[in-house]
């Protein structure tokens, strides 16, 4: 009979243990997917810049602090409940609470301030690089940037410096003086790699400084509930050296690159140049995005999709199937001909 029992109960127990395996090893699999996702161009976890690196660092004080408190407070319950479960005296209870609840908290919430505070000057630095002037408009972003022979200038409103949309260049290991501002509502500019976020507020310039320390392209996102399109806000940030940022802006200033081309008679006839301007032409419309390096850039409908024609022609005929919420109308009416046309212009447009 015990035999028996034996030979019954062996198999199960090793069926228990054959679980525990796949449960641990699923669990492992979870922290690694997990913490695979931490890192990548739009991740805070994943610092490359001096901001994004202190924040960080504030974050992993505080989560070792939280869990020695946490692990502090279990300890104590441990005690009261199994070690010493019999009632205290009215003098330890008294103790306890103003050691465990005034002295402590005081020390700890003291010291954490502290650390934040002395974190501070570091993002206030002054800059030593370009400025950049972002407007968050609804929804995406319209961007000037400072030229070498006339710095000072970009202004987050009013328009001067060179226009771009939806990508912000920056030269590596310089501190970038970012100028923030929009024209109606409240958006939040957000770089999560570089920097913490900074909001965009009508009637005001924030001011954001930013260092990259590491060439890359990150992801940027407006973080601050704005309307309807507001998760469809995106944009890049391209950390460059500062001989690659100097071509850029430079590019960024010149006029566009295909001026002889059909698309562009079929763009200045079905009206585009009323809200976009490509900047050699007669279309100098300021409502929308400037498109004049448009196919230089990563992403179209600000971070949305990447710039091909294919995507121009779908966006153009088809925005608020592309992008809910968008303010351009869709120009679905136009002949099949001259929607492809008018994308292959702009595809072209380096
Ligand atoms: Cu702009 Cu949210």
């Amino acid at each position: 009979m015990g035999k028996l029992r034996r030979d019954m109960v062996a198999p199960a127990r090793r069926r228990g243990r054959s679980r525990a395996r796949t449960a641990r090893a699923m669990a492992l699999g979870m922290v690694a997917a997990a913490l695979a996702g931490c890192r990548g161009p739009q991740s805070a976890f994943d610092p490359a810049g001096t901001e994004a690196a202190g924040v960080i660092h504030l974050f992993w004080v505080m989560a070792a602090g939280a869990a020695l408190i946490w692990l502090f407070v279990m300890g104590i319950s441990v005690y009261a409940t199994r070690v010493q479960p019999g009632a205290h005296s009215e003098r330890t209870g008294n103790r306890f609470i103003l050691w465990g609840g005034v002295a402590f908290p005081v020390v700890v919430l003291t010291a954490l301030l502290v650390f934040g505070l002395r974190l501070m000057p570091g993002f206030r630095a002054p800059a030593d690089g370009p400025r950049i002037a972002v407007s968050g408009e609804r929804f995406w972003w319209r961007v000037h940037y400072d030229t070498p022979d006339t710095p000072g200038v970009a202004k987050a409103l009013t328009l001067e410096g060179v226009p771009s949309a939806n990508e912000v260049w920056l030269p590596v290991g310089r501190r970038s003086e970012i100028l923030l501002g929009s024209p109606d509502v409240i958006h939040s500019f957000w770089v999560p790699n570089i920097a913490g976020k900074t909001d965009t507020i009508p009637g005001r310039i924030n001011r954001l400084v930013l260092e990259p320390t590491r060439l890359g392209t990150f992801n940027g996102i407006c973080a601050e509930f704005c309307g309807t399109a507001h998760a469809q806000m995106g944009f890049r940030v391209r950390v460059v050296s500062q001989a690659d940022y100097d071509a850029r802006v430079a590019l960024e200033a010149s006029d566009a690159a295909v001026l002889d081309h059909p698309g562009r008679a079929s763009f200045e006839q079905a009206g585009c140049g009323a809200c976009h301007a490509v900047r050699g032409t007669a279309s100098v419309g300021l409502v929308g995005p400037d498109l004049t390096h448009l196919a230089s850039r990563q992403t179209l409908g600000a971070g949305i999709l990447p710039v091909t024609p294919d995507n121009i022609a779908r966006f153009v005929a088809l925005t608020e199937h592309e992008k809910p919420g968008v303010q351009m109308p869709p120009f679905s009416m136009l002949p099949p001909d001259e929607l492809a046309s008018i994308a292959a212009w702009l595809g072209a447009l380096r």
